[in-house]
């Protein structure tokens, strides 16, 4: 009864902020994976991971946030009628954590996946993600979308993942040709995320019940917006700015799709106000070089990494470049 799991980080490339509003997302998987082992033990939980031991039982949560990850995932199969044995899980990890590459899905999906085969669980992909995303909403205080855990299940390296989440439907789709990904950390802290992420969630909530509509992926013309006040309309247009983004960006070549990712970073600063003047700085070096065609901050934002598509073969070099030019402690994340 033992088993082995692993899943990917996630970039997302465009649509951000909208996994909550049942919109658009376009995630690609990066190459670090998270790796969990799972084992007989004698009595109880005991996770290693991050160079610590954690014990504990489904009675009491963990009070270590990664063993709340972990905690969350037993709890779920548990209560989807799931007997689980005492455990000893051991977690590693190269995907770097609190950047907004999604550490805490690969860390969930791979679990559960460690956990469908020790115990020869009937879990596909799709109810993987979906256990996983109420894992971090319910047991580690992360309210959500489902982009981040459908990303870790189902996306691969080097091509896109087109998510209706809503519909949960979903194509796999090359990179616009002749284009590679990079992702650089702007090396500042996300000291905000959760307070701001749960604050803009409640703002879209607010402006969907205004408008009358059960989600604002259901508002497809801006217009519509007007009779909001601020900060909500710009909150929703972000939103239904950034659904048209991706649904344009589907089938676009490298210049296009470059510049919708440039016009997502803007919407995100000014409309969604979740940027910081480091990644604005960040994004904007990138930007100066000849071989990147659009870059952006990535994640929930409010620190972390900045994602670009660059001409395939010159990222190294763009990268480089960009970050000698940066005034932060930047480093590259994925090239
Ligand atoms: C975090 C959340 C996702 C998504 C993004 C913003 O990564 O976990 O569900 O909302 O922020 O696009």
């Amino acid at each position: 009864m033992r088993g082995f799991g692993e899943a990917p980080g996630r970039v997302n490339l465009l649509g951000e902020h909208t996994d909550y509003n049942a919109g658009f997302v376009l995630p690609t998987a990066i190459p670090q994976h998270t790796r969990v082992e799972v084992r007989p033990a004698t009595e109880g939980f005991v996770l290693h991971a991050l160079g610590r031991s954690t014990h504990f039982s489904l009675e009491f949560p963990p009070a270590e946030q990664s063993a709340k990850y972990v905690y969350g995932c037993l709890k779920e199969l548990e209560e989807q009628g799931t007997s689980v044995p005492p455990l000893e899980i051991r977690v590693s990890s190269d995907v770097p954590m609190g950047v907004g590459l999604s550490s805490s899905a690969a860390l969930e999906v791979a679990t559960l996946r460690a956990l469908r085969a020790a115990l020869d669980l009937a879990l596909d992909d799709v109810r993987i993600a979906q256990l996983a995303q109420q894992a971090e909403i319910r047991h580690a205080g992360v309210h959500c979308g489902i982009m981040d855990q459908m990303a870790s299940s189902l996306a691969e390296p080097g091509r896109m993942l087109f998510l209706d989440t809503r519909s949960l439907e979903r194509h796999v789709l090359p990179l616009p040709l002749g284009s590679t990904i990079l992702v650089i950390d702007s090396g500042v802290a996300r000291s905000l995320a959760a307070s701001g992420y749960n604050q803009r969630r409640a703002e879209c909530e607010q402006a969907c019940v205004e408008l009358g509509v059960a989600a604002l992926r259901d508002v497809e013309d801006v217009n519509a917006l007007q009779r909001l006040e601020e900060p909500l309309l710009r909150r929703a247009r972000h939103v239904v700015t950034e659904n048209q983004r991706v649904l344009q960006a589907l089938h676009a070549d490298a210049d296009t799709f470059g510049r919708l990712m440039d016009a997502s970073h803007e919407s995100l600063r000014e409309d969604y106000e979740v940027s910081t003047p480091e990644l604005d700085e960040l994004v904007a070096r990138l930007r100066e070089q000849p071989a990147v065609f659009g870059a952006r901050l990535t994640g929930a934002g409010f620190g972390g990494a900045c994602v670009a598509l660059c001409r395939a073969g010159e990222a190294a070099s763009a990268a480089q470049s960009a970050l000698s030019r940066y005034g932060g402690r930047g480093r590259i994340l994925v090239v």
